[in-house]
């Protein structure tokens, strides 16, 4: 595996996406423990992108989501699953997507700078195991685009790890 991570940041979302997929790909080894992987996939997204302000995963034990390895400010710990942005992706088990968190009903505010939201549920085998949180201190910071490139990262993450490693 590499471990380091090179974008040129003053490009577009797609072009930056494009740039960081393969170094993700790279960071990821199948034959390190799967937490490994988690926090440098969550530093990577973090510093590739200036709107990000907050990049990690909350990983679920008996119904519950637990924070885990993440890029940015200490966040709230446990979210059960229907509550806030990160419940209801989980629950739904789609990505959500919310533009302004002040609209959002149940948001759960852990930095109270957050504007904006993009929340993509981690599923393995039909198995829920978590969610990929990504926060933007600016308002509408995610789209389809978003949507489409963190889905893909979460799917390389899908083929070389086994989530069933990092149950609680
Ligand atoms: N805002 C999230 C909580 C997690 S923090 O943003 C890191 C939510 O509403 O689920």
């Amino acid at each position: 595996m590499t471990d380091y991570i090179s974008i040129n940041t003053g490009l577009s979302d797609v072009e930056i996406y494009k740039q960081l997929l393969p170094q993700l790909d790279a960071l990821i080894s199948a034959e390190e423990p799967a937490i490994t992987a988690l926090a440098n996939f969550s530093a990577a997204i973090y510093f590739a992108f200036e709107k990000i302000s907050w990049a990690g995963f909350y990983l679920i034990k008996d119904d519950v989501l637990f924070l885990g390895p993440f890029q940015g400010k200490p966040a709230c710990t446990v979210i059960k699953i229907g509550e806030g942005v990160c419940g209801k992706s989980a629950k739904l088990r789609q990505t959500v997507i919310v533009e302004d968190v002040e609209k959002f009903p149940g948001h759960i505010a852990c930095d109270p700078k957050s504007r904006s939201e993009i929340v993509v549920p981690i599923i393995q085998s039909s198995e829920l195991f978590g969610v990929l949180d990504v926060d933007s201190r600016k308002l509408a910071s995610f789209n389809a685009d978003d949507k489409f490139f963190l889905e893909k990262a979460v799917n390389l993450l899908m083929k070389k790890i086994d989530f069933n490693s990092i149950k609680f």
